[in-house]
């Protein structure tokens, strides 16, 4: 997408910039799809959309250098296949555009530690990594506002977890603004109605890449079905017998992403009266979830024969976006009295 492609020939192109973002920190699983890159793909009209692969932001937690640039190149599979389509958005990869981190680095100056100490992820986080609490780790939140900043981006679909580094996102663009000559306007965070979080397959904590409790959105129907028939349920449903709360059930959150309202509404029902038992509820979540995931997983696999083209993508994004980053960062530096 060209930065001056407009929605119809002759018009300027009036609608507002929306960023996201996405670790390359292993599979792209289930969660991120119902969280974020559903949503991402139902705004590619409404937004000029750009899409992040943030390799500077997995650097933060255990990694292996070695393998670094084919999880960047299998996150972008994955979301292009899921619909990130190259004629309507800009996927690029985070390290290409070096002003992301020259923002992050002024941004700081105005971070008040207090503010940073308080992020729940920053916490859990360290109780996860206790031998690595990295100053990376701590200030990260810095760097995910410099990327929606940099884009002055107005609008960031995300899961439920990454909210409060969106409020902070605007707590930061507010004091820039007041500090300073106005420049960044305060970004929302969008977050589906359902969705928004999935929990791994055990049922406690949040489906996540580096857990290893996940169902990857490339894995073989084999491989899902595998993970999916024996993952936690309502936990007091004791008997097929026992009438179910699908409320507290993770299956059926995931048939609020995947599965069509009537089908949601009988299993709700079925499992409150006891009449469907939870294998049954899975066979039907996992036919739905085919529906969605064949296509995905095909297309994931004509690009992968591809690799040019997907680079090619990053690159041309990575180009375009640098050119915005330039702006805004011109912008920046007369504000704050650099050169
Ligand atoms: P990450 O994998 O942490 O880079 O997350 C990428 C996007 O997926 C973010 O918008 C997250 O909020 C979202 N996300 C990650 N895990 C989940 C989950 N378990 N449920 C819902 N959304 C998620
Ligand atoms: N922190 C986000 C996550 O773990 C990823 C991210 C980095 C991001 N920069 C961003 C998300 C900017 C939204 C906007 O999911």
């Amino acid at each position: 997408m060209q930065a001056s492609d407009t929605p119809a020939a002759g018009a300027p192109d009036a609608r507002p910039f929306l960023f996201s973002g996405i670790q390359p920190s292993g599979d792209v699983h289930i969660g991120n799809y119902c969280g974020a890159i559903r949503n991402w793909v139902h705004l590619l009209d409404r937004y000029r959309s750009i899409y992040c692969i943030v390799d500077y932001h997995a650097m933060t937690s255990e990694y292996d250098p070695a393998i670094m640039q084919e999880r960047i190149f299998q996150a972008a599979v994955a979301n292009i296949a899921a619909g990130l389509d190259p004629e309507r958005c800009w996927l690029f990869v985070q390290s290409q555009i070096p002003e992301h981190t020259e923002l992050a680095w002024i941004l700081n100056t105005i971070t008040p530690m207090g503010l940073l100490g308080r992020m729940t992820q920053f916490k859990e986080k360290s109780r996860r990594q206790e031998e690595n609490i990295n100053v990376g780790l701590f200030s990260y939140p810095v760097l995910q506002a410099a990327d929606i900043l940099l884009y002055r981006a107005e609008a960031v679909p995300v899961g439920e977890d990454q909210v409060q580094h969106i409020e902070f996102t605007r707590d930061l663009a507010r004091k820039f603004n007041l500090r300073f000559e106005p420049l960044f306007p305060e970004p929302e965070a969008i977050v589906p109605k359902s969705g928004a979080r999935i929990l791994g397959l055990d049922g406690k904590a949040k489906m996540s890449k580096s857990l290893g409790n996940h169902v990857g959105l490339l894995e073989s129907p084999e491989q899902i079905w595998e993970k999916l028939r024996p993952a936690v349920t309502d936990e007091n449903r004791k008997r097929r017998s026992d009438p179910g709360n699908p409320l507290i059930c993770n299956i059926y959150t995931i048939h609020e992403c995947f599965s069509p309202p009537e089908l949601q509404e009988e299993v709700a029902t079925g499992c409150r009266e006891a009449g469907i038992g939870c294998i049954d509820c899975k066979k039907k979540l996992f036919e739905q979830m085919m529906r969605t995931l064949d296509p995905i997983r095909e297309r994931a696999e004509s690009l992968r024969a591809a690799p040019d083209e997907v680079r090619g993508f990053l690159e041309q994004s990575a180009l375009e976006c640098r050119r915005m980053a330039t702006a805004t960062m011109g912008e920046v530096r007369r504000r704050t009295g650099l050169r």
